[in-house]
């Protein structure tokens, strides 16, 4: 289905927040700032800001809820009353069930689960601040989170948006292009193995369009990657390595 498309979004080549047509925005991510958890990070693209805690892995009960031989993730996606311009209720609606069991299956594959038999690890997902993207930036503070609580991990989950406005391919799409471009496409992935671990896309695309996407999401993946590494690395480097 096709999306709302009445207001401009793209002038003289440029984008509504100034950005050329494949820029991320401003990027950042810390690490460890919830004392009481076992892993948390925050990750900011631009305005949009995800908060994500970890607890675990732990006990699992009742019992009957209890794999034999592995840990359940449970993740939980809600965005702060606060985050969007008019008050969001933070009941849990459709759309924050969905997106929690996406992102769950886009980290499940990450992480090694068999290595804890019986236990539950909790993955709660905070969104501070909403302009578009949300998901993504969850994943990635996810993924951060996940390995800062030293859970053992396949690879890190990256992910990032990409759209169309006009004939035009972008990345990284804020609230409005997110809601009035001709098209979204949320990807994630695990980059050192190759591996698609989310795909949803909301609008009307080419089958060339989609894989002229794929690989720009692919691309800005990596990079984003990268950047998960090196947060990594500052905040767990041994003291006196260089
Ligand atoms: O955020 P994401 O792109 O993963 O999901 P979406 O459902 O496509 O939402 C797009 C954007 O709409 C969000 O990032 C928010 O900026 C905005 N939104 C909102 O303002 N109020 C909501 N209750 C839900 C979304």
């Amino acid at each position: 289905m096709g999306k709302k498309t009445n207001i401009q979004l793209m002038v003289d080549g440029r984008r509504i927040d100034g950005r050329l047509p494949e820029q991320l925005r401003e990027i950042e991510m810390k690490i460890g700032e919830i004392e009481n958890a076992d892993g948390s990070a925050r990750v900011r693209f631009g305005n949009t800001e995800a908060l994500v805690a970890v607890y675990g892995p732990r006990s699992l009960f009742p019992k009957f809820l209890q794999e034999s031989d592995m840990a359940i993730l449970r993740v939980v996606y809600s965005m702060a009353p606060f985050s969007v311009d008019e008050r969001k209720n933070p009941a849990p609606d459709r759309r924050s069930i969905e997106i929690s069991k996406v992102t769950k299956d886009a980290l499940s594959g990450a992480v090694f689960l068999e290595e804890f038999p019986r236990t539950v690890i909790d993955v709660y997902e905070y969104i501070i601040q909403a302009d578009g993207s949300t998901r993504v930036t969850a994943i990635n503070a996810a993924s951060l989170a996940l390995a800062s609580a030293g859970i053992p991990m396949k690879d890190l989950v990256a992910a990032c948006s990409v759209g169309k406005i006009g004939d035009v391919l972008i990345v990284d799409l804020c609230g409005k292009e997110d809601n009035y471009s001709e098209s979204d496409m949320a990807v994630a992935m695990m980059p050192s193995k190759g591996l698609i671990t989310l795909l949803q896309m909301d609008g009307r695309l080419t089958k060339e369009e989609v894989l002229q996407l794929l690989k720009k999401a692919e691309e800005n993946c990596k990079k984003i990657y990268e950047m998960q590494k090196k947060a990594l690395l500052e905040k767990f480097k041994v003291v006196g390595e260089d």
